[in-house]
């Protein structure tokens, strides 16, 4: 196989991207992950003021995670807006437990408010970060990714889009590549993978602020803890189910969370990160000071196949 080379690729996707938006406008929408700052990166280099990048704040992001995305792209020249749309998503979540069910409503939301700031931006086209994996996962029917339109059923006429996925074809791998090449800080070159959906994929069962926050504590301390061995992704999850643990000499039924650190190159497999005793240690005893509903903390063990990264 050809090796993969970020300089053609971003020569060839400039171009084309020059061609497709001519002198129009474009919108991009940030997750703070590599792969929509790569794509809004690409467009910028061509269509400087003619994009404007739009960070939806749902609520379900990690913690200060809109604003630094923000303050990070108007640092580098890129005109940015941050949306707050939180109490849409809480509302529109609001009784879901089912897994696919939660995803659609998500996409479904984040599309219309995307398509609103689309028309009130008088934008021509949306430029999005969705790459290989997506696709090739959605297709398989493993999970609805939230930026795949095509498979799914979901017409982005209706909300006056038209798409540009410079980056489809692409694996984590090439596009981390290519932000290196595009000369991006590490930081953002060797960003863990964090879901669209974001903490929402992130708490089995119903979406609540109470439960987000929880899982978005949760979150902090794993990263805190475990990024420094540079895991592909760590993560921490709320499970629907509760157990018994003793908080000050009494029961208490309380919360258990997940921790989930795995090693991968493209997401299609993982295996679990030897994560040494020690940190484990510190890390469940830091979610159970800091966090008081949480009652267990337990590592979860099992590789892609057979299971997902994710726990929705
Ligand atoms: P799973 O759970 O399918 O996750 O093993 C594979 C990788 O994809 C990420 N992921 C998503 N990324 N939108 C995204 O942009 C999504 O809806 C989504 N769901 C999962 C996940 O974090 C992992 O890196």
């Amino acid at each position: 196989m050809k090796k993969f080379n970020a300089g053609n690729f971003i020569k060839e996707k400039t171009d084309e991207i020059k061609k497709q938006v001519g002198s129009g406008k474009a919108l991009c929408a940030l997750s703070g992950g590599v792969d929509s700052t790569v794509a809004a990166v690409l467009a910028h280099k061509v269509l400087g003021n003619r994009l404007l990048c739009l960070f939806i704040d749902d609520g379900l992001m990690r913690e200060n995670e809109a604003n630094d995305v923000a303050k990070m792209f108007k640092s580098r020249g890129i005109r940015t807006k941050v949306l707050a749309a939180q109490k849409e998503f809480f509302q529109s979540l609001k009784g879901i437990e089912e897994p696919e069910e939660k995803r659609k409503i998500f996409r479904n939301i984040f599309y219309q408010t995307l398509g609103s700031a689309v028309k009130k931006e008088k934008a021509d086209y949306l430029i999005q970060g969705t790459i290989a994996a997506d696709i090739l996962e959605t297709k398989k029917g493993i999970k609805t990714q939230h930026n795949v339109l095509e498979q799914i059923g979901f017409s982005p006429k209706k909300y006056g889009l038209k798409i540009l996925e410079p980056l489809k074809t692409l694996y984590k791998n090439d596009v981390r590549e290519v932000a290196r090449t595009l000369g991006l800080p590490k930081i953002l070159s060797e960003r863990m993978p964090f879901p669209g959906p974001g903490l929402a994929t992130r708490v089995v069962g119903e979406v609540t602020l109470k439960r987000i926050k929880i899982v978005r504590k949760a979150t902090k301390i794993v990263e805190e803890e475990i990024k420094k061995l540079k895991p592909f992704q760590v993560l921490a999850v709320l499970f629907q189910d509760k157990a018994t643990g003793i908080v000050e000499g009494k029961r208490r039924f309380g919360n258990i969370i997940a921790i989930r650190s795995v090693e991968s190159k493209d997401a299609i497999t993982a295996k679990v990160t030897k994560i040494p005793w020690k940190i484990l240690e510190k890390v469940a005893e830091r979610i159970i000071k800091e966090i008081p509903s949480v009652v267990k903390v337990l590592y979860d063990l099992t590789p892609k196949p057979p299971s997902t990264i994710e726990y929705i």
